[in-house]
């Protein structure tokens, strides 16, 4: 998916999702727990990929300190203009997924965001997602990242879980959940999109948990 040619003409289906009631009702349920047990400021979050900033900005407003990283200086605008009129507070910085700690983002993320970024990267693009990722998150963190299964379909590449394993090595994957997600009827058969929550923790976390 060329991101950036998408976005100059205004297309960005995935925004769609906001709207979808069970996809947003299973998004909360996921949130819901990592927040279990704990009082808002929950902590640290980062939102890869976060386009126009939709999912970050949900997590601000739960009480979360949400960064949103894109590629796409318009996604960026947008978002900056999403947060604004959300009234929250957002950070939004210019970077690639695949190069986190050169554009600053930080360290000590508890929770790590992905609705779409990973499963359309090639494979040392994951790689490197996965070992940045590893490097700013904090010891208890958790990622959760959307994933289409993978499969010969234009646009997107998919990825299957030995694909996620292998670029997250060190973490476990804890759990794998429909996002009950659906496209118009003609995309979902030509896109085939299926898509999954997959929850990783870092092995050392859950051994000790
Ligand atoms: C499918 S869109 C999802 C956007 C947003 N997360 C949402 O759900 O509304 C994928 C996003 O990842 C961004 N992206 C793709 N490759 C990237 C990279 N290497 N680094 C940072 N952002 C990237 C795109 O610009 C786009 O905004």
């Amino acid at each position: 998916m060329n991101y950036r040619f998408a976005y100059r003409i205004g297309f960005h289906p995935w925004e769609d999702a906001a709207t979808d009631l069970p996809f947003v009702e299973k998004v909360s349920e996921l949130f819901d727990r990592e927040e279990r047990g704990r009082e808002p400021p929950y902590g640290l979050a980062l939102d890869l990929g976060t386009g126009s900033g939709i999912w970050g900005i949900r997590l601000a407003s739960r009480g979360w300190q949400v960064t949103g990283v894109d590629l796409v200086a318009k996604a960026l605008r947008r978002a900056h203009e999403r947060v604004q009129n959300a009234g929250v507070e957002m950070r939004l910085v210019h970077g690639d997924v695949t190069a986190l700690q050169a554009a600053g983002i930080g360290h000590g993320f508890r929770l790590v965001l992905d609705t779409g970024t990973f499963h359309d990267l090639n494979s040392s693009q994951r790689e490197a997602m996965g070992r940045e990722v590893s490097a700013i998150a904090a010891p208890d963190a958790t990622v959760l990242l959307l994933v289409w299964p993978k499969r010969r379909r234009p646009l997107i590449r998919g990825a299957s879980r030995s694909e996620i394993e292998a670029a997250f090595p060190g973490w476990k994957v804890t759990d794998v959940e429909s996002s009950h997600f659906r496209l118009p009827k003609l995309l979902e058969l030509l896109l085939k999109p299926d898509e999954h929550w997959y929850r990783l923790r870092r092995e050392e976390a859950e051994r000790g948990e």
